[in-house]
């Protein structure tokens, strides 16, 4: 029923939306790329016939009807956005995967009680709307879209206004509300780690996933010429900058290599070699397993900022707050059961990254299929899996849908 070489082709058509050098992929959600990707995949979707729809917060769903017109569907999908320097895999694997099940569906013509959906959930990346996952926050009610509008990207294009460009450019497309309730959602992904590939094994059957609390701190000095000022008089916000991120490694030690902890964008002002900045800001990326620590140390962060920061004043906003989930046993049980049937080698881990299927996990019935990826690398245009191995994942999806569509 799946076909490799499809996959493979649709996968690599996509990639060409935002190519970088090295087999990379720079396409930031709700820009011309963006546009361009969800083109092609409702170009795709309906050939098959799938009816497509989108809601207030630009997720863009595919549905296929059951044979019970009442009945809740079963649900899969991710995300078309990829991270600056990215990947052709994170994300738009889940969603080509989907597709790529109601397509070898439709070919069989195999009936389903249930309706399966395939839903492509807006900005999950938060590489230029911070954060992540807005899509998904939004159909769940975790939060508003509204709480998002005055997000502002690089450029100072506030996400309200690049939302609607999106709304507006698919204006054809018929509106479904925000928020639904499917029977189960089962996301596939690249494994993002590198424990199947070291392991020898097909597939990850994923338990949970681990706390994410995102910050940006914004430590406000003064301006002054880097070759007359003595360094007593300076408020240089740079070397408190410094002095934080020292202080936040002593904070977030671990040396069990279990927390995680990324200052991965820094910005500072006016950004001259010969001025003393006047504004630095940087943003955290704290995760933890544990909810007691990634309250407990998260909490700390805003008092281990302050006691560090000497010459400047200082800010710390929490931008981004996810609790560690667990999935369900109704989908975790239902992927195992579809790995075994497969004759695929697989294992139960837990996701490092966060995924949209975490603010699915209080709406319905959630869990994950992890495929294998090249050394773990993601986040990097050096990102690859094996088509084999993506179609792997894709029979296992297909398998785990139909079990979850007829229950
Ligand atoms: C998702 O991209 C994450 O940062 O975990
Ligand atoms: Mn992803
Ligand atoms: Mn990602």
């Amino acid at each position: 029923m799946i076909d490799e070489q499809r996959q493979w082709h649709r996968l690599m058509a996509m990639a060409r939306s935002g190519a970088i050098p090295g087999d990379g992929v720079n396409r930031a959600c709700l820009t011309e790329l963006d546009r361009q990707a969800r083109r092609l995949l409702i170009g795709w979707a309906r050939e098959i016939g799938a009816a497509v729809s989108i809601d207030a917060a630009g997720n863009l769903w595919l549905r296929r009807d059951g044979t019970d017109p009442r009945a809740a569907p079963a649900l899969t999908g991710s995300h078309m956005d990829t991270q600056p320097n990215g990947g052709r895999f994170d994300g738009i694997y889940g969603v080509i995967a989907g597709l790529e099940a109601l397509t070898a569906l439709h070919h069989a013509g195999t009936p389903l009680r249930r309706p399966v959906e395939v839903v492509a959930w807006t900005n999950e990346e938060g590489g230029r709307f911070a954060p992540g996952c807005m899509g998904s926050m939004a159909w769940s009610g975790f939060k508003q879209i509204d709480a998002f509008a005055d997000v502002v990207d690089p450029d100072g294009v506030r996400f309200a206004d690049a939302l609607a460009a999106q709304l507006a450019a698919e204006a054809d497309l018929p509106h479904r509300p925000l928020g639904s309730r499917p029977h189960a959602y089962v996301e596939a992904h690249i494994e993002q780690g590198p424990r199947l590939e070291a392991e020898g094994l097909d597939i990850g059957v994923v338990t949970g996933i681990q706390g994410s609390r995102w910050f940006t701190v914004t430590i406000t000095g003064e301006t002054a010429h880097a070759g007359t000022t003595p360094l007593a008089l300076r408020r240089d916000a740079v070397q408190d900058m410094v002095r934080a991120i020292n202080a936040l490694n002593t904070l977030m030690h671990d040396p069990r290599d279990v927390l995680r902890f990324t200052v991965g964008r820094i910005s500072v002002e006016p950004n001259t070699s010969n001025s003393v900045a006047d504004k630095a800001s940087f943003t955290i990326d704290f995760r933890h397993p544990d909810k007691d620590v990634l309250l407990a140390r998260g909490d700390a962060i805003a008092g281990v900022v302050q006691a560090a920061v000497r010459d400047g004043g200082v800010t710390v906003r929490e931008t981004f707050h996810a609790l560690p989930v667990a999935f369900s046993p109704l989908v975790i049980d239902a992927v195992e059961r579809a790995a075994e049937a497969q004759g695929c080698r697989h294992m139960r881990l837990p996701s490092g990254a966060f995924h949209d299927a975490q603010f699915v996990v209080p709406v319905c019935p959630a869990g994950m299929i992890f495929v294998p990826c090249r050394k773990g690398i993601s986040h990097n245009p050096a990102e690859y899996a094996e088509p084999a191995q993506l179609a792997a994942g894709t029979r296992v999806l297909t398998r785990t849908l139909i079990d979850l569509a007829n229950g």
